[in-house]
């Protein structure tokens, strides 16, 4: 990976330090209302580059990350007589973090580009790792391209602003990254609460670092996810059916947190094909619901589920349902096929758990 991470409460001298490097080119702020009106002011006081910059605002909500306001920036962009030599900075979620890392990518084929992370999912996920895509066709990150920013700057000081569910879910990806580490990182987490009154940035700081490396260790070996970064998904392919079926039901609910209660089923799974320890099974799985609480299914929901992780582009060929599943904590295993059989019983488990 050659993304640099740089990891300080000190964004705006990091950004202009990051910009001087670059010889003080032209910057075009991509920022979305949310971010600009909680990040913006306090960023741009500190930060010459950022008070000096082009700002270009998107519609906050993972809807605008389409077509339409990608085309609304390149025009901007256009406008404002950017060059490939000039460098964008994105300041915001994982949202502003995409559809701006793709329009910088793909501008005049392609402009450097600065991510500052706004949300914690950003900052442990999105911003790192240079996916960058836009939804399209009703299909999330269907179009985008593999471009990494030259830099993120990771800091803890703007998530007070976050509403507590932002955090958790952001908190979730932690917890997949120390699941995929090993027990050390997995205990510190498990001992830790991200949510008020107890949350507190400062300690969140170096969790958020070491989080970090997991990902970056990952990705570096694996950039174009061929193989080890499909670990990654850990969690995923049950999160994003459960997401799906919250969807079918008209109350969506976060991605992280249908991340933490696909973990729980995984680590079931894990259990049943892998021998994933049962206490370590039994902890993570009462930590996540008593702070994410309990998504509710019942077999009648099996088939829907079921039909939602076939759909899987990632982890599902015609024939196979593949998981990422664990040995234990630190120790993944990729493309692990699963029957149907043992979904059914993981999900009756995973209810078991949950008390449903
Ligand atoms: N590229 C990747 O590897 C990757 C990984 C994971 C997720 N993603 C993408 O990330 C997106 C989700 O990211 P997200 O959860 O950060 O959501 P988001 O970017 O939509 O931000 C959530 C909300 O928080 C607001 N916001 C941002 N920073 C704030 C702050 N400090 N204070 C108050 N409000 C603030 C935003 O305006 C928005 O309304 C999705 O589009 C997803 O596909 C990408
Ligand atoms: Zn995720």
């Amino acid at each position: 990976m050659k993304q640099k991470l740089i990891f300080t409460n000190q964004v705006g001298e990091a950004v202009d330090s990051l910009v001087a490097g670059l010889g003080w080119p032209g910057v075009a702020v991509i920022t979305d209302t949310g971010a600009a009106e909680a990040v913006l002011p306090l960023l741009a006081n500190d930060s010459k580059a950022v008070a000096g910059a082009t700002r270009i605002v998107v519609e906050a909500g993972d809807e605008h990350k389409n077509l339409e306001s990608l085309a609304g920036i390149w025009e901007r962009l256009s406008a404002s007589e950017a060059t490939r030599s000039g460098v964008v900075v994105n300041v915001g979620g994982g949202m502003v973090g995409d559809m701006g890392g793709f329009a910088a990518a793909t501008f005049k084929r392609g402009m450097k580009c600065i991510n500052v992370p706004t949300t914690l999912l950003a900052a442990v996920d999105a911003s790192v790792g240079g996916k960058t895509a836009i939804n399209f066709n009703g299909v999330k990150n269907q179009i985008g391209v593999f471009a990494e920013p030259v830099a993120s700057v990771i800091s803890t000081v703007y998530f007070n602003t976050l509403p507590a569910q932002e955090i958790l879910s952001g908190y979730a990806e932690m917890l997949k990254h120390a699941l995929l580490e090993g027990d050390d990182m997995l205990t510190k987490l498990l001992d830790y609460s991200p949510v008020y009154p107890a949350f507190d940035p400062d300690a969140l700081l170096p969790l958020l670092r070491e989080s970090v490396k997991v990902k970056e260790r990952i990705v570096s070996a694996d950039l174009t996810e061929q193989g080890i970064r499909k670990a990654l998904n850990l969690g995923h392919t049950v999160g994003h059916a459960f997401e799906s079926l919250a969807l079918s039901r008209k109350s969506p609910v976060p991605h992280g947190y249908a991340v933490a209660w696909g973990m729980v089923t995984e680590l079931v799974l894990s259990h049943m094909a892998l021998r994933f320890p049962s206490d370590k099974l039994h902890r993570f799985a009462d930590y996540v619901l008593k702070n994410y609480g309990v998504f509710s299914i019942d077999c009648k929901d099996y088939p829907a589920l079921i039909a939602a992780m076939r759909q899987d582009k990632k982890n599902a060929t015609p024939d196979k349902i593949n998981f990422t599943l664990l040995h234990d904590a630190g120790r993944p295993e990729i493309d692990s096929t699963v029957s149907e059989d043992d979904i059914k019983s993981a999900l009756d488990i995973y209810r078991d758990l949950a008390g449903i």
